[in-house]
């Protein structure tokens, strides 16, 4: 029993501990494995479709692609005051670095 109970316990910590861009190639990072997984983690919990404060959805490639190219949404998390993620934890010098350098790379679908 106590064995199953060290084993729940690892599963646990190791769920926990789990980097969101473990998969992510930072040099040349793909939509699906670093931009999606910081959107889902850090800016969907606002941005769904038919969200309260009817503001743009961030849910998909299209969604995320359009306010990046028009600079919104780098604009938007590098802001001195009243950066996204909205009265949050600001991204990462690394999230930041990472979805500059998909845009940079001309926002591939991969
Ligand atoms: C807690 C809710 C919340 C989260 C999380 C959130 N936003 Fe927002 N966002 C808002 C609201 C509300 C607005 C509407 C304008 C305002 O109230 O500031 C907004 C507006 C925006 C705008 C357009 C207006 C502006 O301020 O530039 C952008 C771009 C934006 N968000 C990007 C993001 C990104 C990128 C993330 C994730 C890194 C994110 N948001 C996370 C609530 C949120």
């Amino acid at each position: 029993m106590k064995r199953i109970i060290f084993l729940f316990g690892l599963v646990i910590l190791t769920s926990c501990t789990y980097n969101e861009l473990a998969v992510c190639e930072t040099d040349n990072p793909s939509f699906s494995e670093c931009i999606m997984p910081i959107f889902s983690e850090h800016c969907i919990e606002c941005h769904f479709h038919n969200n309260p404060y009817s503001i743009m959805p961030l849910t998909n490639f299209t969604e995320i692609q359009d306010k990046i190219i028009n600079g919104t949404i780098i604009e938007s998390i590098n802001r001195e005051i009243g950066f996204m993620p909205k009265d949050g934890k600001r991204l990462s010098v690394e999230q930041i670095l990472i979805i500059e350098k998909w845009y940079e790379n001309g926002t591939p679908n991969n």
